[in-house]
């Protein structure tokens, strides 16, 4: 978005009011297409839910009675006739009773008077195809298990993948390959999974050809590799996946060529026992002693998944280099380039850079671009890190970037059809998706799906052969891919085929382009777009009393506001009288959620995250401190968050919208509790 609430003065009160009426304009357009694919606020879907449901469910039951149905069923009818059986069903009807008694206090996520987290109305059809796909309970741990779910994971995998461009034809070279994990901090785990087996996989080989004595020279086979055992540590660490898996495959042609089959196996052997996966980090390091720890690279508003990402995999969070952000909470590519300068001197690897498509506080977009360009920039130089992008948040935002015959949308098109989305940056960030080596993607967010459902998507499926594990009572073993045995290449084991039928369900119904899922996603773009307005014109009527600014432009559909009563330039006040606010948006789940008018979220923005410039520019937005005033490092800022993702949001009442409503109340509780804040 181009414009900011902090900047209306004078006549640019009048392009607000302008920007107000166009937003809702088009803001009402979609809604009659929406209605058919959720529940509805008020359940309006009943009927439809009800009568698929129980058409389904009988369906299922069928089913069951047709496998030999000349069977006699284990329960008779006289067992159902029995006392201790009626006790049981009145048992089992009263602690179903007990348990909707309670979940009557869940957050009420479906309703657009939530716009707190990242959580709304449930897809309709998704929730139909996992319930009902929940009584056959296959399990997409192999396709034995889940014969007919794992295909549909393995096609919404291959979904994902033309969504962000990664090729996805077997006769074009690298070709990717995606599958659905319990959520997106599974997903950021699989990536840095991945990218060790890779990372560190050249510099066994090379240990295991030293070990066996192997003269290899790869030249000769018309390569550009050398002999494995010319390689300089450094050179071992920085090849990128493609050429990884090459030189994987020509050293064991050749070893196979010159010393034959057994000696073959006898190098992959040597290979898998000198690998960091086998020795663990510790004798890893011991052995390869000349090598430096291997580090991470995130923006300073990373997911905390990262962190436990580097725990688990034994790198250790202090591995985690955090990438100070720019004043628009993205990641500062100069200081990204910078810190991998300064690695780069050092020799210290780099294992992976991650960029955010959607920050969890801010929905702020990285500059994928810029990370991608720095990448092969220094690849030239032989440097090479790998890309990781955590789209869990804003990954179905990339649906309104392809056409529906897979072409990139032209940014013009994208932008006739919204306010501000997107700016030529997050243009560029999202054209720049196929050129990253894997993706987290959460369809239990945008997706509209249930939770337990998130996604990870490689650019090159061949990464597998690094990655499987041999667990003999459950696969076969064959040397390529076998993606029905997928439990071999991924972190999960049993999984749910239920999460795989809705997702596939629901992309079947609304294909990830601009003319289907895009319709949704532009439809919660819209209403992020008219709450943006429509905070200008609040900014405004609360002038005289409140400071309110949205402090960073929203890239996307999650909006944030900080507010800070007039005359007051302590943090610890503003964060007191935020708190307050708060306390009318949040949930508590000892008192009926009905007493809530609107259900919000908060964050806190740590000032050490922002520059000396940033910290200004944000103070000065809220008034908060003189010219003379040094903030303290450890000073948080409490920031009321939206996330506008309710496709009911412009539905209306009374002639005003839920945003209408949101700004009104708001207004209402800031002016009230303001009053104890004026002199
Ligand atoms: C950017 C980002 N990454 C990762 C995650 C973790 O996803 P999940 O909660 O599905 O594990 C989140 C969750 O909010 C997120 O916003």
């Amino acid at each position: 978005m181009s414009l900011r609430v902090g900047f209306i003065k004078g006549n640019q009160i009048m392009s607000a009011a302008i920007n107000e009426s166009l937003s809702a304009k088009v803001l009402t357009n979609s809604i009659e297409f929406l209605s058919p694919y959720f529940l509805g606020a008020y359940g309006e879907n009943n009927d439809v839910l009800e009568k698929l449901l129980v058409e389904f469910v009988r369906d299922h039951i069928y089913w069951r009675r047709n496998f030999h149905p000349e069977d006699q069923p284990p329960i008779t009818p006289q067992m159902i006739n029995d006392n201790s059986y009626s006790d049981a069903v009145a048992k089992i009807r009263a602690e179903l009773h007990s348990l909707t008694a309670k979940l009557k206090r869940s957050v009420p996520f479906y309703n657009p008077r939530y716009i707190g987290h990242m959580s709304s109305d449930l897809m309709m059809p998704a929730l139909l195809a996992q319930l009902i796909t929940n009584f056959y309970n296959p399990n997409n741990i192999t396709g034995e298990s889940g014969p007919v779910t794992l295909n549909m994971e393995l096609e919404v995998g291959i979904q994902f993948a033309k969504m962000f461009g990664f090729n996805t034809d077997e006769s074009k070279g690298v070709c990717a390959w995606g599958h659905l994990t319990s959520g997106g901090t599974n997903a950021n785990y699989e990536s840095l999974w991945n990218f060790r087996a890779a990372k560190f996989y050249p510099l066994a080989v090379a240990n295991a050809v030293k070990e066996l004595d192997l003269d290899l020279d790869l030249e000769i086979e018309n390569s550009d590799f050398k002999n494995p055992k010319l390689y300089t540590l450094w050179e071992l660490v920085n090849f990128s996946i493609e050429r990884v898996l090459e030189f994987k495959n020509l050293v064991l042609t050749c070893t196979g060529s010159i010393y034959g089959k057994a000696k073959q196996s006898q190098l992959l052997k040597t290979i898998e026992d000198n690998r960091i996966e086998t020795l663990g980090p510790a004798q890893f390091s011991a052995q390869n002693w000349q090598l430096k720890q291997a580090v991470v690279l995130v923006p300073a508003t990373a997911h905390y998944s990262w962190e436990k990402a580097m725990r688990v995999l034994g790198f250790g969070s202090a591995s985690l280099i955090k990438v100070p952000l720019t004043d628009t909470m993205r990641m500062n590519e100069l200081e990204l380039s910078r810190i991998v300068n300064n690695l780069q001197s050092q020799n210290i690897p780099i294992l992976a850079v991650i960029g955010v498509l959607g920050t969890t506080e801010f929905g702020t977009i990285d500059p994928i671009n810029e990370i991608v360009k720095l990448r092969d920039q220094k690849s030239k130089q032989g440097l090479n890190f790998y890309i990781h992008i955590d789209a869990a948040w804003g990954g179905y935002l990339t649906s309104l970037f392809r056409k529906e015959d897979g072409r990139f949308e032209e940014l013009e098109s994208i932008k006739k059809e919204l306010q501000y989305f997107p700016s030529k940056r997050v243009y560029q960030s999202f054209k720049a998706l196929s050129e990253t080596d894997s993706i987290t993607i959460d369809p239990h967010k945008q997706g509209y799906l249930p939770f337990g459902t998130g996604g990870f998507i490689a650019k090159n499926r061949d990464i597998v052969q690094l990655l499987s594990t041999d667990a003999d009572y459950v696969f076969s073993k064959s040397d390529k891919p076998d993606f029905q045995q997928i439990g071999q290449y991924i972190l999960e084991g049993s999984k749910p085929g239920a999460n795989a039928a809705a997702a596939y369900v629901a992309h079947s119904i609304l294909p990830l382009n601009s003319k289907n899922f895009g319709r949704v996603i532009r439809q919660t773009v819209r209403s992020a777009e008219y709450f943006f307005d429509k905070l200008k014109v609040l900014k405004q009527e609360l002038s005289e009393h409140i400071h309110l600014t949205v402090p960073f432009e929203p890239d996307s559909n999650l909006v944030t506001i900080a507010v800070n009563p007039k005359g007051n330039s302590s943090i610890a006040t503003m964060n007191q009288f935020s708190e307050e606010i708060y306390g009318f948006l949040t949930h508590d789940a000892n008192i009926p959620v009905q007493s809530k008018e609107f259900l919000g979220s908060k964050t806190r923005l740590s000032i050490a995250k922002l520059s000396k410039e940033e910290q200004t520019s944000l103070f000065k937005k809220l008034h908060l401190f003189d010219a003379s005033m040094t903030p303290n490092k450890d000073d948080k800022i409490m920031i009321l968050r939206h996330t506008l993702m309710n496709p009911w949001l412009s539905s209306e009442n009374d002639g005003k919208n839920y945003l209408d409503k949101y700004c009104d109340y708001l207004k209402m509780i800031l002016l009230e509790t303001v009053k104890k804040y004026l002199n």
